[in-house]
């Protein structure tokens, strides 16, 4: 077969088709099925958002979020990535291409209602369970920080309702990948999280932190700047592989920080300020993890589940691709070219 060669990480080729949302990387702009991202997350509620990025059925995306016995009698004795590998199976084992849409979507249903309390349980060593008094994002601050503070509980919502989904990311592919084969649905979202725990992707924003430490000490961030770039360092919370311009959360995430976490707040708005001189002209804005972190530190989130909480929004557009992709009928197989020892023939 006739190779066709790509640009370097697949940059700008097209792969599938999806209706579940997009990223306008010149505008400025990502959408849920069509919809403002940016509008919603900050008018609707988690629950109201989950459900049109899942697949706009009118159902619910959330439903029974205690953990499953299979997992409650591991809990303090396995890490997430184990404990999310058991919940998938403890779910549902079936190859999720063989599952009718109805089961399909269930085991959708149930695999984000858990993580909340999965990931709680897991940072506290004991089993919690959500109150059914409280929202999806609420019973996750309850059961991990013991906060109830409506502010906080709202700015984790908004944030979790901006990173429910975006675009064809890293994370993404891989859960589609993985559905592809065949795999059952907790393999899907189990791939999908791997990929996001890598800091290409996902697990900047504890660095943020420490950067956000440096620069408040130096008392000049723009100094700060020109020597982290003069030694070929990146500025943590700047750029974006498909935004060219201002990352559309970064604003809203810098309004609610503002708030909840005005000391912190003020030196990301100072690095902000700094960048814009320093990178002046290059086309590198900040984007969602610059303000991101310095909101879940103010929930009371610690740094070593800052992917974990991103995680736990993402997997509802994981969910909804791999809902998608398990009602193709192709695997996705790709080539390469092959550059080793030639080959011994005949
Ligand atoms: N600081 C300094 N220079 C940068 C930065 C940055 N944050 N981002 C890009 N550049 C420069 C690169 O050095 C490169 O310069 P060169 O052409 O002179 O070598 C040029 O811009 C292009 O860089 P690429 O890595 O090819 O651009 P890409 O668009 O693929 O990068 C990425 C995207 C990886 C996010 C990058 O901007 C980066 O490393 N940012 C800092 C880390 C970060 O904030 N990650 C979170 C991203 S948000 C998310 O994924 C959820």
């Amino acid at each position: 077969m006739e190779l066709i060669e790509v640009p370097a990480g697949l940059a700008g080729v097209a792969v599938t088709t999806t209706s579940v949302g997009d990223v306008l990387g010149d505008e400025g702009l990502y959408h849920y099925r069509g919809r403002s991202a940016v509008a919603l997350a900050t008018s609707a509620g988690f629950e109201e958002v989950a459900a049109l990025v899942l697949d706009a059925s009118g159902e619910s995306a959330i439903g029974d979020g205690t953990l499953p016995d299979e997992v409650a009698e591991l809990i303090g004795r396995v890490d997430l990535r184990s404990a999310l590998s058991v919940l998938g199976a403890a779910i549902d084992r079936r190859p999720v291409t063989e599952l009718d849409p109805g089961d399909r979507r269930a085991v959708a249903v149930r695999l984000i209602s858990c993580f909340p309390a999965l990931i709680a349980s897991v940072h506290h060593g004991a089993v919690r369970a959500p109150r059914p008094e409280l929202g999806h994002i609420a019973n996750y601050l309850w059961m991990l920080t013991g906060s109830e503070d409506p502010d906080l509980s709202r700015a984790l919502e908004v944030y979790c309702s901006l990173t429910i989904d975006h675009g064809f990311n890293s994370g993404t592919f891989a859960g589609r990948v993985v559905a592809s084969t065949g795999a059952d649905f907790g393999a899907c979202v189990l791939g999908a999280y791997c990929a996001l725990t890598g800091p290409r992707h996902g697990a900047v924003q504890s660095r943020v932190l420490d950067m956000l430490d440096e620069i408040a000490a130096s008392g000049d961030a723009e100094a700060w700047m020109r020597q982290a770039l003069a030694g070929r360092r990146r500025i943590l919370g700047f750029g974006h592989a498909v935004y060219r311009v201002l990352d559309p959360r970064a604003p809203v995430l810098r309004e609610l920080t503002a708030r909840i976490a005005p000391e912190r707040h003020a030196v990301a708005v100072q690095a902000e300020a700094a960048a814009a001189t320093v990178l002046a002209g290059r086309r590198i804005a900040p984007n969602v993890d610059l303000y991101s972190p310095v909101l879940l530190e103010a929930c009371g989130i610690p740094s070593g589940l800052f992917t974990a909480t991103f995680a736990m929004a993402r997997v509802v557009g994981w969910c909804a691709h791999i809902l998608e992709q398990a009602a193709e009928p192709k695997v996705i197989r790709p080539g390469a070219y092959y550059v080793g020892p030639p080959p011994e023939l005949g």
